[in-house]
This record gives structure tokens, C-alpha cells and sequence, in this order.
């Protein structure tokens, strides 16, 4: 049997030192010795060798304190304790500090070198399950930090998307682009005095943006008309809200908008549509976009009417809380400071 790895031998007895030195040696290891505690630290602090073999009764430092300075130095370091029979309790002691094992003198040459290639295979057993532990906590953080990367790409790429579609929408519509960017912010605002919680704002930003997504299944003779619809083309208007639903309650991510893509027409009094839901019956979200809606359509030039100051349309929102609009929504909106609303109003032009 061949070791090349060294061992550090520790004991103030020059016979017993030179016995344990030929024993290692002729077991193949390579030996370094001192003569007490102070000299087996400085040896090991030059060299780290991975099994240190120390007597405990030495003068100047004994093996207990150079246990201890040595686990301190390299928490890898393997230490066997040779001890005589009236030092078994710190023999034990010393296990408990990190010693690998001890061993009683007389020494058995066996016992020394079962207990000296067990304590080798045990350190590098320990040293390769941490390298390997560490090497697995790299991996995660890198697999968790590369899922995030991509989850944030997927959450941009389809907030553009929806709101791509969304402009696209209000072109569509009638040349109200930007609406629904406003109203977006309008609704935000309302939502935070009203108290909704940040969580369930995900939702309520994409209904707004795409309320009338399902506008793309009205006809352009009808939805583009310039004049009055007759009554058949009204009908027909009136379903784009069913049609809405239709094409987002299957997409998992917008599942959330789809109250607001539904019951963005039904009127607090129930006079609304296609359920004529009343009261609390309609989605928050929906409520909340009737009143910011109306407000917007109000304050910004459409092609059939100019533009009105806030307090117009506030005045105007004012009158039709309780029949319209929730009124407990109204009161939301008016908390909101103009200010807020000129700022989203001039930043929804800009870009
Ligand atoms: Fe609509």
C-alpha cells in the first residue's frame, strides 16, 4: 500500500515519535514531526497537511489547544488523538472540538493505520460533499436567475403586445389613439384611492386596455360608420363586449381582464348591457372604467364633440353617479388630484 499524502506527527517523547514516524513511513506516507503543541502549529500552518497525529500531554502546548488552533486554521484538517489511559475524558473532549479519532497508548501499529486511512478517507468524503453541495447551490442560483430573466421577457413582450393591440384598437375605433393609454392611467389612480389591492391591478390595467378588443368582430360599415346606427346595426355594436370575452377567457394571462372586457357597458342602475347587471352585481374593475372612461371621452376631442374642461366633465360624472356610475367610484375619482390627471392626460400625447 502507497500514501503520498502527509501526515503531521505530534508528541514530546523523541522514541515514541521516531515509532510512529517508521510506522507511517513504512505504510508509505510522507511525515513531518514536532515536539510540542506550538512547534505542530507552526509546521501545519507551513504545510496543511490533511491528518495531524498529536499526543495530548505535551509541554508548552498539548494536543487539546493544538486541535483547536488547527480545526480553527483549516476546518478540513483531520486530527487523531493518541492518549493514556488517564486522559480518556479529554480524549472524548476532544472529539467533540472536531478530532477524528483517538487512540490508546500503548498503540496498536493496526489500529493506528485502519484509524489514520479512515480518518484520510472521511476528510476527503466530507471536502468532496461540500464542493459538491456548493457546486448544486451555483447551479440553482444560475438556473433561477437565468428563469427569471426569462420570465421578465415574457412579461414584457406581452405587455407590449397588449398594448400594441391596444392602440391598434383605438385607431381602429375611431381615432382616438392614446385613449386607452389614458384611461389606463385614469384607472390606475381611481383604483389606488378606492383602496384596490396592488395585486389585483395586473388585471384591472389589462381589462382597461383591452375593453373593446372585441370590437374587431364588429364590421367596419358599422363600427367606422360616420353617421347614427339604426337599430339592427346597434344590435349588432352591442355585442362586442360578448365577443371580447369570447377571445381572451382562454388565454390564461388575461383571464383577469375579461369582467372588465364584459361588463365595461353595464350601467349602476341596470339599464346597461348585455346582463343590465346592477349595483355591486358589476365587476369593481368595470365600474371603475365606466367613470374614468366617460371622463376621458369628455375631456378630449372625439370627432363628433371638443373637448370640455375637467370641471365640466367632473360636473357631468357628478350628475350621473347613482344612475351611471358607482357612486362610491365617483368619489374615488374625485380624490384624485387634477393635477395627477393633467399629468397623465399631457404624458399619453407625448408618446
Ligand atoms: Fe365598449
Amino acid at each position: 500500500m502507497t500514501h503520498s499524502e502527509h501526515i503531521l506527527i505530534v508528541d514530546d517523547d523523541r522514541q515514541v515519535r521516531e515509532v510512529l514516524h517508521q510506522i507511517f513511513l513504512g505504510a508509505g506516507y510522507k511525515c513531518r514531526l514536532a515536539g510540542d503543541g506550538r512547534e505542530g502549529v507552526e509546521v501545519f500552518r507551513e504545510m496543511k497537511p490533511p491528518l495531524t497525529v498529536t499526543d495530548l500531554k505535551m509541554p508548552i502546548m498539548g494536543g487539546y489547544e493544538l486541535l483547536q488552533q488547527v480545526r480553527e486554521e483549516e476546518p478540513d484538517a483531520a486530527v487523531i488523538v493518541l492518549t493514556g489511559a488517564a486522559d480518556v475524558k479529554t480524549a472524548i473532549a476532544s472529539l467533540k472540538l472536531g478530532a477524528y479519532d483517538f487512540i490508546m497508548k500503548p498503540v496498536n501499529v493496526d489500529e493506528l493505520l485502519i484509524a489514520a486511512e479512515r480518518a484520510l478517507e472521511r476528510r476527503n468524503l466530507l471536502i468532496e460533499r461540500r464542493q459538491y453541495q456548493e457546486l448544486l447551490e451555483v447551479r440553482v442560483v444560475e438556473a433561477t436567475r437565468g428563469l427569471g430573466k426569462l420570465y421578465r421577457e415574457l412579461q414584457d413582450t406581452y405587455e407590449t403586445t397588449l398594448e400594441a393591440l391596444g392602440s391598434a384598437l383605438d385607431t381602429r375605433d375611431v381615432g382616438t389613439e392614446s385613449h386607452s393609454r389614458r384611461v389606463h392611467g385614469y384607472a390606475l389612480a381611481t383604483a389606488r384611492e378606492y383602496g384596490v389591492p396592488d395585486a389585483d391591478l395586473t388585471d384591472l390595467a389589462h381589462g382597461v386596455l383591452l375593453h373593446d378588443i372585441g370590437k374587431i368582430g364588429i364590421p367596419d360599415a358599422i363600427l367606422l360608420k360616420p353617421g347614427p346606427l339604426t337599430p339592427d346595426e346597434w344590435q349588432i355594436m352591442r355585442r362586442h363586449p360578448e365577443i371580447g370575452k369570447l377571445l381572451i377567457e382562454k388565454i390564461p394571462f388575461l383571464r383577469g381582464a375579461v369582467p372588465i372586457v364584459y361588463s365595461h357597458h353595464e350601467k349602476w342602475d341596470g339599464t346597461g348591457y348585455p346582463l343590465g347587471l346592477r349595483a355591486e352585481e358589476i365587476p369593481l374593475g368595470a365600474r371603475i372604467f365606466m367613470v374614468v372612461d366617460a371622463f376621458d371621452a369628455i375631456t378630449f376631442d372625439r370627432p363628433y364633440s371638443k373637448a370640455q374642461p375637467f370641471d365640466v366633465a367632473k360636473a357631468e360624472i357628478k350628475r350621473c353617479a347613482s344612475t351611471h356610475f358607482d357612486p362610491s367610484v365617483v368619489e374615488a375619482f374625485f380624490k384624485v388630484p387634477e393635477a395627477l390627471l393633467a399629468e397623465i392626460r399631457r404624458k399619453s400625447l407625448e408618446s
